[in-house]
């Protein structure tokens, strides 16, 4: 099929690159100029493993462009994978859907042929009907139904391994207005083996907080069952295990640590409590998760002044930027409350991180950066933020390591204490 791709962040690019490589031809739009550049040179503009590759390999089904009219009219489909930042107040900035929705329909309204639009984008329930379509007829001058498609189609590839959650998702959500919108996107998913699910565009909105939701929820309830054990010594990893063999529960996101961040969790929770509470609902359980979230980073701190107590002019090294292993993605990372308490304890912070360095730059430029992990060793304490596999390597005898991220080669440090087990 011929697609469009709107927006070449960690969606749409691998959505494009994916495509590509499933045989598809593919024009990604992105606003960003420089980005465009890139892809259209074959390098990726964020770090996502494979994904380079992908876009080298498949140079001939990839192209991108700034011109929303040169990747409409070369296609049939067209997927809207801009970002929804948080707002002030918790909810999602629409403002890149709406200014992308009014492009799309400018152009499409002087197109004589059937289209597609398939919202990629995490979006409230109800955004797609209640504002993407009216924006949609109003500019392209045209029926939703009859004239043009429309479906919600939410992504739940995890940065780091992308690629392969989606050439391999666990299910394919697909909310669909009409009737040749489905058929559409029935065709273009037919090659995956997973379940298809078929619903209504504002089920399919829903699935995506409420999985998003369950997954921040269950780190949480670890984490604080996780700060229960270690009043007991019980290792919170064994609990883990014992309860995750119960395939009720799953061993998956049961690590407990200092918490969740990036891009999505934090936005999505946050942004579900704002319309909660718009609607007047409460909703106990997501204020919980978030309150057990936000508190979980500065444990990290607390138990860091049992060994040290006044952190001015101390040297504490930070190992991990990035809000995971394997991206270079800092939105949200737990590394920034942390960083911030220490700078607000006056200690010097020295920091490594294989990927985010130059993302954790532009929040923080004046903390030192190493060239490598074993630069960080040298400070008086270390913290363990990001469990990069790099980090494992690492000498710790001699150290004293407070550890957020469960690595058990620093269990071997002079003095070791993890957060919450
Ligand atoms: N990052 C993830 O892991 C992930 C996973 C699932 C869903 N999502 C959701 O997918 C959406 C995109 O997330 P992301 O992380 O890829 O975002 P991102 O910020 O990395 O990328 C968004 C891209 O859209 C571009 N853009 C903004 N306005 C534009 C416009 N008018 N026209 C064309 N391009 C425009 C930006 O320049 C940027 O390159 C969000 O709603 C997010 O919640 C993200």
């Amino acid at each position: 099929m011929r697609l469009s791709i709107i927006g070449t962040g960690y969606v749409g690019l691998v959505t494009g690159a994916c495509f590509a490589k499933l045989g598809h031809n593919v024009i990604c739009v992105d606003i960003d100029a420089e980005k465009v550049k890139k892809i259209k040179a074959g390098v990726s503009p964020i770090y996502e493993d494979g994904l380079e590759d992908l876009l080298r390999v498949y140079k001939d089904n990839i192209t991108a462009t700034t011109e929303y009219a040169t990747a409409l009219k070369n296609s049939d489909v067209t997927f809207l994978c801009v970002g929804t930042p948080p707002l002030k107040n918790g909810g999602i900035d629409l403002r890149f859907i709406k200014e992308s929705v009014q492009q799309i329909g400018t152009e499409l309204k002087d197109l004589n042929r059937w289209h597609l639009l398939v919202v990629k984008s995490t979006v409230l329930p109800g955004t797609t009907q209640q504002i993407i379509l009216p924006l949609l007829e109003q500019y392209a001058r045209k029926k939703v139904g009859t004239d043009l498609g429309l479906a919600m189609n939410p992504e739940f590839l995890k940065e780091g391994v992308a690629i392969k959650d989606f050439l391999e998702p666990d299910r394919i959500v697909i909310g669909c207005f009409d009737e040749k919108s489905r058929t559409t996107l029935r065709e273009l998913y037919r090659g995956f083996t997973c379940p298809l699910v078929e619903t209504t565009l504002s089920t399919a909105e829903m699935i995506k907080y409420a999985s998003n939701a369950f997954l921040a929820t269950k780190i949480s309830f670890i984490n604080e069952i996780g700060n229960l054990c270690k009043h007991l010594k019980i290792d919170a990893y064994d609990v883990a295990t014992g309860m995750g063999l119960d395939k009720r529960i799953d061993r998956a996101f049961l690590d407990s640590g200092i918490g969740w961040g990036g891009s999505c969790f934090p936005k999505d929770v946050n942004a579900l409590i704002a319309w909660a509470s718009e609607i007047k609902e409460p909703v106990h359980i997501l204020e919980s998760t978030r309150k057990v979230n936000n508190d979980q980073p500065s444990r990290l701190v607390k138990i860091l002044k049992k060994y040290i107590p006044s952190l001015k002019d101390t040297t504490i090294g930070i190992l991990g930027l990035a809000f995971k292993p394997d991206t270079d993605d800092v939105r949200d990372s737990r590394a920034i409350p942390i960083v911030q308490e220490l700078l607000k304890n006056k200690a010097h912070v020295k920091a490594y991180d294989p990927q985010a360095m130059e993302n954790f730059k532009k929040l923080y430029p004046t903390i030192e950066y190493c060239s490598s992990a074993r630069d960080v060793l040298s400070s008086d304490a270390i913290l363990i933020t990001t469990k990069w596999k790099e980090f494992a390597t690492l000498d710790f005898q001699g150290k004293i390591v407070i550890d957020g991220r469960r690595l058990e080669q620093a269990k071997s440090a002079k003095i070791y204490e993890g957060v919450c087990w």
